[in-house]
């Protein structure tokens, strides 16, 4: 997308290196909304450390970024056993998002079966793959997520009010972004539409990120406390909820940032469709009961106790919320059950928790391997 009328993907393979080596390019997201820093990446070690701290982050894009994370542990030392131990250290980042353990799999899985000398080579093309795939995936979500949007919005001149949760725009991918990729082509298409942007603590990704990327590609929003979306389903003011996913299980259950379940409650209880954007990779066909079988990545406390903000003096701080000896809890995900679920917007169409269970939608016509 556009950054000050420069086109960015959020992930890219540079010749920095001395000897003609790679290093990997990044924007450095916890920098935004205040900086837009690239970040310099040349070794599996800051790649691991990248997807912790959530300089990048988003499931698709940590599935690409996993991907040359690999490369790069290829470029190091192509062994066998230096590649298995380079794939688990990055599964073992981020827990949660299913794309990263796909995307690990599926370097590896290629690498391993060609001899040692070429393994990093072709690492980097198949991480450029899965990039590209995910640019092309994403702009059909738009696509498909835009006849949706077609039919929700008003005959009249109502503006169509879409709340959104945590950042599933570019940012949360290598391009053009999930739940955000069909707002855009509706603004694009010239549809009035008008986000709610959860402001998404603790980590504050819609604060953040989405309301940067949609003042950036000038999409009218408003950044709301967490806490406004069902006073605002029960005052009329939201049509349509459109979040990513970090996994979707094989009966249609979401998981995604901590909080879209409460959207998700309120949605039914107020007759408002809820719906989530993913690419294939974000459906795990090995999961049947969401609830016991997905990992909930629990994060370091502190990010609930602080905060992190522009001061009046321009500079960016990190301010303690809670008292000294309050201890703080910080679950990164939940569930929403499918029943909750009016549809999956994917890049081969829009289908109904019941197309999954009914076998309508199955993992060999999502063209998953
Ligand atoms: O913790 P994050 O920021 O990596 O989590 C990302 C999300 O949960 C997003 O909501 C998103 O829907 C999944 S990525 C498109």
């Amino acid at each position: 997308m556009l950054v000050n009328t420069q086109h960015y993907r959020t992930i890219w393979p540079t010749a920095l290196i001395a000897g003609g080596q790679l290093s990997v390019s990044i924007i450095d997201q916890t920098k935004l909304p205040h900086a837009f820093e690239i970040v310099h990446i040349s070794h599996l070690a800051q790649m691991v450390t990248a997807i912790k701290t959530m300089q990048v982050r988003g499931a698709p894009l940590i599935g690409a970024a996993a991907a040359y994370g690999l490369a790069l542990a290829a470029q190091e030392d192509s062994t066998d056993g230096a590649l298995q131990a380079a794939a688990s250290r990055l599964r073992l980042s981020r827990p949660t998002a299913v794309n990263l353990d796909w995307a690990v799999s599926r370097m590896l899985g290629l690498m391993l079966q060609h001899p040692q000398n070429v393994r990093a080579q072709l690492a980097w093309a198949e991480a450029q793959k899965i990039c590209d795939e995910d640019v092309l995936q994403n702009q059909a979500i738009g696509r498909h997520g835009l006849d949706l949007i077609k039919q929700l919005a008003p005959n009249d001149a109502r503006v169509l009010h879409v709340l959104t949760h945590c950042n599933a725009g570019w940012l949360a991918t290598v391009d053009v972004g999930t739940a955000l990729a069909p707002i855009y082509a509706a603004h694009q298409a010239g549809i009035a539409l008008h986000v709610w942007v959860d402001e998404t603590r603790p980590r504050n990704q819609g604060a953040s990120l989405t309301a940067w990327e949609l003042a950036e590609q000038g999409v009218p929003h408003t950044v709301i406390s967490d806490n406004a979306g069902g006073h605002l389903m029960q005052q009329g003011l939201v049509d349509m909820v459109l979040v990513g996913a970090d996994r979707v299980s094989a009966s249609g259950d979401v998981c995604n940032k901590i909080g879209t379940y409460l959207k998700a409650l309120a949605a039914f209880d107020n007759g408002i469709p809820f719906y989530a954007a993913v690419p294939s990779p974000t459906i795990d066909w090995s999961v049947k009961d969401a609830r016991t079988e997905i990992e909930i990545e629990q994060r370091h406390g502190d990010e609930v106790a602080h905060i992190q903000g522009l001061a009046l003096d321009g500079s960016v701080q990190n301010v303690r919320l809670i008292p000294a000896n309050s201890n703080a809890a910080n679950p990164a995900f939940d569930i929403t059950p499918a029943r909750l679920v009016s549809g999956i917007i994917t890049e081969r169409g829009v289908f109904s928790p019941a197309d999954l269970v009914g076998s309508r939608v199955t993992k060999e016509s999502m063209g998953a391997k």
